[in-house]
This record gives C-alpha cells, structure tokens and sequence, in this order.
C-alpha cells in the first residue's frame, strides 16, 4: 500500500452561506456530508495500509470494500470542492473564456445551460460540465453517485449536485427549482480561473 497523507476539508466561503434561493441551513448540512467524505477518505486509506493483500476476492475481502468505497468518499470530496467552490456568484450567463468554449461546443448558452439541466434532472446523483482532453472539447456528463459515471481524462468545470440533500430542504421535490437556482448562483470568475490554470485551450 502506498503511502497517504491525511486531508482535511477545505472551509466553506462565507459567500456559500448567503446564497440565493439555496438556504444557509442547506448548505451548513451539505458542508458536514463533504466533511464526513474527508474523513472517511483517511479512515479508508488508514485502513488499506494495513489490510492483507493476500485476501483480496473479487466477490468479498475487506481489500475490494475499502478500494470501492474509497473511490465514492474521493468523488465526494473532489465534486464537492468544485460545486462549493463555484458557487457565490451573481449568476446570470457565462462569460470570458467559459463562454467561448460553450459557444462552440453547444451552439449557444441557452442550449448548454438546457442540456446540463436535462441532464440533472436525469440523474442520479451529479451532472458536469467538463472539458475532454482527447476531444477537445466540452461535454455534459451524467452521474448516478459520487463515483458514478466520471470519464478518464475530462476536467470538470461546471458541478451540478442533484442529491436531494442539495435541494430537499428549499424545495422538497421540486428538483428543477433548484437548478434554476443554482445556475444563478455561479461564479463564472471561479471557472475562467480553472479553465486558465488547468491551461484549456481557448476556443
Ligand atoms: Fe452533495
């Protein structure tokens, strides 16, 4: 087993408990999920530096639990850095580079900002927008959980939380409510500012 550091979680911005039509009590909630996936990522890495690699079995050995179950607790925490990361924002539509990019692999914002929708309300879990490095170009991916269904080499940008831990306590099950407002929640400086540092070609 490799050797592991253990993390702790990121603070939540002040701007995160101000939001607009997503409650503070919400987002205090949320927050406490993304902490227990931190912790449970160090408990899981704690645990493999000492498990048996001799008992590794596919159908069951505590070796398959914690490497399954490690990948959910690291989705928890890297979607979740994104989506409270990008959020604070006036909203409104994108603009810079985040822009040019949407413009060319959607067509327009409108159809973007519909398709990602779409694609919230079709899943499970999570919806991205991400940025393909062998395609070179943007995509909405769909997710059932924190470990469902992200691709290999794709940079998530836009983080689209449809658990309904994000939303239930605003607005029950009215899960389209909530994405309207997310959407007027994002900070589109926050995404420039990825898609500069991660060097994504501009459009
Ligand atoms: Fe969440």
């Amino acid at each position: 087993m490799s050797n592991f550091e253990e993390i702790k979680p990121r603070e939540l911005k002040p701007a995160l408990l101000e939001l607009d039509g997503i409650s503070r009590a919400s987002v205090e909630a949320h927050y406490k999920l993304y902490q227990g996936y931190v912790n449970k990522r160090n408990e899981i890495l704690g645990k493999l530096a000492s498990v048996e690699l001799g008992s590794a079995n596919q159908v069951y050995s505590d070796f398959r639990a914690l490497k399954v179950d490690l990948t959910f607790a690291i989705g928890g925490i890297k979607n979740h850095e994104v989506y409270f990361e990008h959020l604070g924002g006036p909203g409104g539509d994108p603009a810079g580079a985040f822009r040019k990019l949407v413009e060319r692999d959607f067509g327009s914002v409108d159809a973007w900002r519909a398709d990602l929708k779409a694609t919230g309300m079709a899943g499970r879990g999570w919806a991205w927008t991400a940025y393909d490095w062998d395609e070179r170009r943007l995509f909405n991916y769909i997710g059932d959980a924190q470990n469902t269904f992200p691709v290999w080499s794709a940079t998530p940008l836009v983080a689209l939380d449809v658990y309904e831990h994000a939303y239930f306590l605003d607005y029950q099950t009215d899960r389209g409510a909530y994405i309207d407002a997310f959407f007027g929640n994002l900070d589109w400086d926050v995404v420039n500012g990825w898609i500069q540092s991660y060097a994504i070609p501009a459009a």
